[in-house]
């Protein structure tokens, strides 16, 4: 399966992916990385590694107008599944009709809590005990398609949003290759927004 990776910053989601792959913890390969920020941290690990990148700036652009550009460029790696990774622009509609049920985000806290910008920011100042990360099929709507892969993680008393964060983006490198294999063995099904995944199969 090829992959296309969509950053706009840091890119450690997209190293989990790279490391997953290199580690045949995931059978796939990278077709390209896209950033719409040209000084994203993660296009750094992407050269680093050799994988094609291609940096296709957002700013100022409609959405549609930005959309097709993106559209174009993976179709031209012919790419499989497309992965947000740190992503942080909504897509139009007309993109994930390009790749229905083939766009996949991560996001970090438990959906449908905390939507949106500064998820542990908003667990924490929330109160919530428990939080942690999602990884979900993107629809046109903000962090709200179906839930593939879920992982909780504890709010302790001392917590600031750094170490929230932090202890957060461990679960979320761990679960967001686990979920791409499970699309690569085809073992989820869904029924109306239910993500219904197929127990391995055992020799
Ligand atoms: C991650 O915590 C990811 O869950 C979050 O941005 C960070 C990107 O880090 N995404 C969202 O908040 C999307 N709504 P990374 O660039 O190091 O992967």
């Amino acid at each position: 399966m090829r992959l296309g990776i969509l950053i706009s910053g840091r890119g450690s989601n997209f190293e989990a992916i790279a490391n997953a792959i290199a580690r045949r913890k995931l059978d796939a390969e990278i077709a390209i990385v896209i950033s719409n920020r040209a000084n994203a941290g993660g296009l750094d690990i992407a050269r680093e590694r050799g994988i094609p990148l291609r940096v296709i700036e957002s700013r100022g652009m409609q959405r549609e107008a930005y959309d097709k550009l993106v559209i174009d460029e993976l179709r031209t790696h012919e790419v499989d599944l497309v992965c947000l990774a740190g992503f942080m622009r909504l897509l139009s509609a007309s993109f994930v009709e390009a790749y229905p049920n083939r766009v996949v985000n991560i996001h970090p806290s438990l959906l449908p809590a905390f939507p949106g910008l500064d998820a542990q920011r908003q667990a924490l100042e929330y109160g919530a005990k428990i939080t942690g990360c999602t990884v979900h099929l993107v629809d046109e709507f903000l962090d709200s398609g179906p839930i593939l892969v879920q992982s909780a993680v504890p709010v302790l008393e001392d917590d600031t949003v750094e170490t929230l964060s932090a202890r957060i983006l461990a679960q979320e490198h761990a679960i967001y290759p686990k979920a791409l294999q499970l699309i690569v063995d085809r073992r989820i099904t869904l029924q109306g927004r239910r993500a219904v995944v197929k127990e391995e199969e055992r020799e």
